[in-house]
């Protein structure tokens, strides 16, 4: 076996940067397939904490190599910035990072769109993160993108560069009545990322390819989670790509027959950043709580998560859309201080319950969740070390989740640093 995807399960930040640096241990080498610096993928070890944005995972582990794929839309920007803080946090990155040539680039008015359509009363608001990850999936899909491998030919790129401008300028004036900066500061900030992206791209596809050929371990980082998918999440309120495990495929070039295994993060109840439906969101001091004890505020925008209970139509519905055949539970220890724990099994809606995942919005909007309790077990599960050090009740909830969803965990998490897991089998 060697290749597997780990995808969020629910609406992303369910610890999957963790999940997945402790995974790079096993793997050769972690690639990022969707998304852009709307991720924040949070790692601590050692007392420290990282948030990665752009750069896969499995960076921390000298000597595994990290690739960002074609299905990632990179911030020159963003990505420098972030490259900086590793390097002087003493990572070797020419050693261990290659981005594809074929990644499409996020230019400034993509950002300036997103915010603009955010902010007008023409549209419904969506909640993004304003990095313009909607907009440069948009000219990547009407084939008008400029990618990495543009930046090898200074001319064609100011070409591209200054159809694409023209569009928008217009576009821009038209809706608000003011001119772009002009396409010359535009392209000069732009060459001056050239260095950099042209040391460090490569033809990933190929790279990847022979990797598997030699039979080294590829973990595949997904970005956001299951609901946040294009196709298959709450749409319109969804990010720009295909987060599911289907996106490894086209996000990396890996072809589908050789993917292995697909892990899924989930967390012990569920969050939600931005607008959109959330059947199981508590707007009550158990909600408070939730976001107090999980420190459940955005890592990318610092905005306070929406909290709720845990929701068994989603996971089920994220574990047979993704083909998931292992799971990892995070943020088991946020439930440590509770009387009482709901799981949501089914929506009822206009006198029909609801088990598969609904495609009408208002189903899950006003739906209401049926719940299964479970005992809270008022008792820390910080410092356990295995399954069953766990306090009994805590075992019955993990165990609980688990029949319900019929697939075991990997990996319990019950902290945030490396050492607070509780390891139930290996991944490859
Ligand atoms: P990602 O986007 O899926 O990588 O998740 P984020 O990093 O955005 O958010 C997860 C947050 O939970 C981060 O602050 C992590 O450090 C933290 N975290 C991860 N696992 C655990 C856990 O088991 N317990 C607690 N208390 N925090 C955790
Ligand atoms: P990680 O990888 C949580 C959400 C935004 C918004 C919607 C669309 O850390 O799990 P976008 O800027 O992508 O156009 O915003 O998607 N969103 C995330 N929520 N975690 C993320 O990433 C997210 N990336 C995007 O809040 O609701
Ligand atoms: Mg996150």
């Amino acid at each position: 076996m060697s290749v597997a995807v780990v995808v969020g399960m629910q609406w992303g930040d369910e610890g999957k940067g963790k999940v997945i640096d402790l995974l790079s241990e096993e793997a050769d080498v972690i690639a990022r397939y969707a998304g852009g610096h709307n991720a924040g993928h949070t790692i601590v070890f050692d007392g420290n904490q990282h948030i990665l944005h752009l750069i896969p995972s499995g960076i921390f582990h000298s000597g595994k190599l990290c690739i960002i794929g074609n299905g990632v839309v990179i911030d020159p920007a963003a990505l420098i910035h972030e490259m900086d803080l590793l390097k002087n946090a003493g990572i070797n990155l020419d050693e261990q990072l290659v981005i594809s040539d074929r990644a499409n680039i996020i230019l400034p008015y993509h950002g300036t769109f997103d915010k603009g359509r955010e902010n007008s009363n023409n549209f419904e608001k969506i909640g993004t993160t304003g990095r313009g990850i909607g907009p440069s999936y948009a000219d990547k899909i009407a084939r008008s993108g400029i990618r990495a491998c543009d930046y090898r030919n200074e001319r064609y790129l100011r070409k591209k560069l200054e159809s694409n401008y023209q569009e928008k300028n217009s576009i821009f004036r038209d809706l608000y009545g003011k001119e772009l900066p002009s396409c010359e500061s535009m392209f000069e900030d732009l060459m001056g990322y050239q260095e950099t992206i042209l040391k460090y791209i490569g033809d990933t596809h190929v790279l990847l390819r022979n990797k598997i050929e030699q039979k080294k371990k590829v973990l595949c980082e997904g970005a956001q989670g299951t609901m946040l998918d294009v196709d298959h999440g709450t749409y319109p309120f969804v990010t720009s790509s295909n987060s599911t495990s289907g996106g490894a495929s086209t996000g990396l070039g890996i072809p589908p027959t050789q993917i292995d295994r697909v892990v899924g993060v989930i967390k012990a109840y569920t969050t939600r950043v931005g607008e959109g439906p959330f059947p199981t969101e508590l707007h009550n001091k158990d909600g408070e709580k939730l976001r107090k004890e999980g420190h459940e505020f955005g890592s990318t925008t610092g905005r306070p998560r929406r909290c709720g209970w845990f929701d068994a139509v989603v996971a089920r519905y994220a574990i047979r859309l993704n083909g998931i055949d292992a799971m990892a539970i995070t943020k088991l220890d946020v439930l440590d201080r509770f009387d009482t724990l709901k799981v949501c099994t089914g929506y009822k809606y206009k006198g029909k319950i609801f088990e598969e995942m609904p495609a009408d919005l208002d189903v899950l909007e006003n739906g209401e969740p049926v719940y299964t309790q479970f005992e809270g077990w008022n008792q820390s599960t910080v410092k356990a070390e295995n399954f069953n050090e766990l306090p009994d009740k805590a075992k019955r909830y993990v165990d609980g989740l688990q029949s319900i969803m019929g697939i075991g965990f990997l990996m319990i998490s019950t902290g945030p640093e490396r050492n607070q897991t509780i390891h139930q089998g290996t991944l490859f």
